[in-house]
């Protein structure tokens, strides 16, 4: 069964995602945008038969099975909640929500509406973690007792670009921190504590911050993020009996590799792909469409549920607060 796939949004990452999954044979049908010039644009870029002039207009599109988000996180449950209702399956880029709130009910909608939704945290689905995984459950490295990850790019600064405005979820911790959270919580599981301190912009968005997070047994994570900093961008899972390290860009297709406890190398490997990576979660994803098990997956809501929880507190400690944190209040 070959699923149809139509996009929103027509911005940064929808570019790198359609050009990277087209060359390996995923097939776009559609593309909408808020404007009709931007979709047909995108369209003629990228050979997509179908331009729609509005999101509506994408989700309501017979020939769509699934949907990719690709929208500022501030829309992201609306938008999903839009392709949720029309019937289609939804992979919604990172940060799944604003809140858990709000990923709890995207999350209620798509079991009610019998759907796929998942979060486009396309790390988790790189060949590389799938190995990394079983390296840690095969015991090669004893019990994983810490975490070490970090995300720091220079980005840009432009007081209106979405990454600075609170009004579209800007800030560090929803755009890089979600990574070395979710791969925190991947090898550990979700937090029984987060401690965070962070420096906020004058728009009041996190430019950057720390995170200890406590898991079960004790083991800890530490992960730091920052929208203003480049570094090397590197990440170790270490055990009582050896470590992983993953080389810089932890996060993309890369070399990694195992150390005993004195820290000799015992097996290296190379992660590193011809494309960007996006393809793997997209091949999990349609394999769960044509399976019937919708949460079979690497990314499970609750995984996504329990990042967003994790990213509430850390957000609350260091005074981060965005319109759909009101909303949840009042709830
Ligand atoms: N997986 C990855 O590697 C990766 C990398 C970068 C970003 N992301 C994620 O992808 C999402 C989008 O990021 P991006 O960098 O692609 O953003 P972007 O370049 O600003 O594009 C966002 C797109 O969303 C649409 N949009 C709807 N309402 C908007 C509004 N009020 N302001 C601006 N744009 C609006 C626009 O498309 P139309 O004009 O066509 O409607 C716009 O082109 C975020 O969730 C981000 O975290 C993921």
């Amino acid at each position: 069964m070959t699923v149809r796939w139509g996009v929103i949004g027509t911005g940064g990452i929808a570019r790198s995602f359609v050009g990277d999954c087209a060359r390996a044979g995923v097939v776009f049908v559609a593309v909408g945008s808020r404007t009709r010039e931007s979709a047909q644009s995108f369209a003629t870029e990228f050979g997509i038969p179908r331009a729609h002039g509005s999101y509506a207009d994408l989700v309501a599109d017979p020939e769509v099975d699934a949907v990719y988000v690709a929208t500022p996180h501030s829309r992201h449950a609306e938008d999903t909640l839009l392709a949720i209702e029309a019937g289609k399956h939804v992979l919604v880029e990172k940060a799944f929500t604003i809140t858990a709130d709000e990923a709890q009910r995207v999350v209620d909608a798509a079991r009610a509406r019998g759907v796929v939704v998942m979060e486009a945290m396309w790390t988790r689905f790189l060949p590389q973690m799938t190995m990394l995984r079983q390296v840690i459950a095969e015991g090669r490295i004893g019990r994983p007792r810490i975490v070490e990850a970090s995300h720091h790019q220079a980005l840009p600064s432009d007081p209106s670009h979405r990454l600075n405005d609170p009004a579209l979820g800007g800030g560090a911790i929803l755009d890089l921190g979600v990574y070395p959270i979710s791969f925190a919580i991947d090898v550990l599981g979700a937090p029984t504590a987060v401690a965070a301190a962070g420096t906020l912009s004058d728009q009041g968005v996190d430019t950057q911050m720390g995170i200890v997070m406590t898991h079960d047994g004790g083991a800890q994570s530490l992960v730091h993020f920052a929208l203003d900093v480049r570094s090397p961008n590197t990440a170790s899972v270490i055990g009582d009996d050896g470590r992983i390290d993953l080389d810089a860009t932890w996060y993309t297709p890369t070399t990694w590799r195992i150390r005993d406890r004195d820290g000799e190398v015992v097996e290296e490997f190379d992660g590193r792909e011809e494309l960007a990576g996006y393809v793997h979660e997209v091949r999990a994803f349609e394999a769960m469409i044509a399976s019937g098990d919708h949460e079979a997956t690497a990314m499970t809501p609750e995984g996504t549920i329990a990042v967003m929880r994790a990213m509430d507190e850390a957000r609350r400690q260091v005074g981060v607060r965005y319109a759909a944190d009101e909303a949840a209040a009042a709830r």
